[in-house]
């Protein structure tokens, strides 16, 4: 018997493409196989077709679950563990009540640990099998993460906020300590194992120019790390930032200036934008992350996804835990459908685990690592039960009577119904978290 490869055996689904560009853009065999060798997807296709081709190797049944990627959460704060879900606010209080006094907490390293490790704990029960992730402005935030993450061999995308005004003094840096503190960290962390490096300038509000500009030439220095900010998410947020920064026509003109809109930047929210900052950022190849469940909590707003389709933005879905209110992204899909039904589009399932998957990897720069089944990409991939439900399950029957227990009313069960419950098992390079 061949010990080293394994066969999972179950409904086997994953995207080869947009579903907005082609209407064949996934495949799915209902008695399908994943093949795995040493942590990496060798094969993938009918059961009765790998059957024989990978006699003698091991073999996982997972027959009547589904077996798809991994989810990707393109936005989520490990620092606000223990906030999730505190009543009440705007974003801009939220965040002076809540958010700040939490992470300053984060200056104990064994704090940091013991939260990073609840975190990624969370994410996986949750089927999330990569992130990118806000820390604080504490190094020994970042260092936490990463060593955690680096345990599992997760592909972990985080790095140090930066802040230089207007938070409280445990919170801050400054222009040229965060610079030096996020090189050193770039230099201890980033393509090291999967990890890459994010330059956080957490949004403009608490960011001086100066600082924008340092985040811009670390980013000029290293053009393979990321750049993570906050966008457009609340109207008072839009009004402070611009009276801070005068001379901007607009909000996306302050990252524009410091050097910060480019192709692997990833802006939250992105909400109130007027159509030339959408077509900028279409232009510039950078990455929205939607955070439906955050925007209704804040009352921040709808963002418009049928517009960023038009426009050619790329977005992707995220938590934005913990003023998003689930880390489950079968939950946050729900929600997006529900915003973008108040905007009169109702998005497709298909769209929404798209944008949740292969989307958010290609966006990412991540689509030759994970996001798909393709032979060659790492072993991310969940197992999910359609009914782990009643509700789920009287669902699943009345559908089957009717001859319509289809795979788009199966997702559509589980992006509307479905949460942690709903994830069997989250495997990281072949191996079961
Ligand atoms: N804008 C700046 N910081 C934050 C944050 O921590 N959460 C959210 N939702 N928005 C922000
Ligand atoms: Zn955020």
């Amino acid at each position: 018997m061949n010990d080293t490869i394994k066969l999972y055996r179950g409904e086997v689904f994953d995207f080869t493409d947009s579903p907005l560009d082609r209407s064949d853009a996934f495949r799915y065999f209902p008695d399908g196989a994943l093949v795995v060798k040493e942590g990496i997807i060798i094969d993938c296709g009918p059961f009765k077709e790998l059957e024989d081709r990978y006699a003698g190797c091991e073999r996982i049944d997972y027959s009547g679950k589904l077996i798809m990627p991994g989810f990707i959460d393109s936005h989520i704060h490990y620092p606000q563990a223990e906030i999730i879900g505190m009543y009440g606010k705007q974003l801009l209080e939220w965040l002076n009540d809540y958010t700040f006094p939490a992470e300053q907490a984060f200056s104990s390293p064994e704090h940091a640990e013991r939260i990073a490790r609840f975190f990624v704990q969370e994410l996986f029960r949750n089927g999330t099998t990569t992130c990118m992730a806000y820390a604080t402005v504490h190094a020994a935030s970042v260092n936490a993460l990463f060593s955690v993450a680096s345990e599992y061999n997760m592909c972990m995308m985080t790095g140090k906020v930066l802040m230089d005004r207007n938070a409280p003094d445990g919170l801050t840096d400054t222009a040229v300590r965060g610079e030096v503190e996020s090189r050193s960290l770039i230099e201890a962390w980033h393509k090291k194992g999967r990890n890459r490096y994010v330059i956080t300038p957490r949004f403009a509000i608490s960011c001086s120019n100066e600082q924008l500009k340092a985040a811009g030439r670390l980013h000029e220095q290293y053009p393979d790390t990321y750049i993570q900010t906050h966008l457009s998410e609340n109207k008072e947020e839009i009004c402070n930032t611009l009276s801070l920064c005068p001379g901007c026509r607009d909000y996306l003109e302050v990252y524009e200036r410091a050097g910060l809109v480019t192709d692997r930047s990833v802006f939250g929210h992105c909400i109130h934008l007027s159509d030339s900052e959408c077509r900028r950022l279409a232009e510039a190849g950078s990455v929205i992350a939607h955070c439906p469940t955050s925007n209704l909590f804040l009352g921040s707003g709808l963002y418009d996804m049928r517009q960023a389709n038009r426009i050619g933005m790329q977005t992707t879905l995220a938590t934005d835990v913990g003023a998003g209110t689930s880390y489950s992204l079968l939950r946050t899909m729900g929600e997006s459908y529900k915003v973008q039904q108040l905007n009169g589009y109702p998005m497709s399932v298909l769209e929404s685990f798209y944008k949740c998957t292969l989307g958010a990897a290609k966006a990412l720069h991540l689509e030759d690592e994970t996001g798909s089944f393709e032979k060659g990409r790492k072993a991310d991939f969940i197992v999910l039960d359609y009914a782990a439900t009643p509700s789920q399950q009287i669902r699943r029957e009345y559908l089957e009577r009717n001859g319509k227990w289809e795979l788009e009313n199966k997702l559509f069960g589980l992006q509307t119904l479905g949460d942690d419950r709903n994830i069997v098992a989250t495997y990281i390079m072949g191996k079961r978290m």
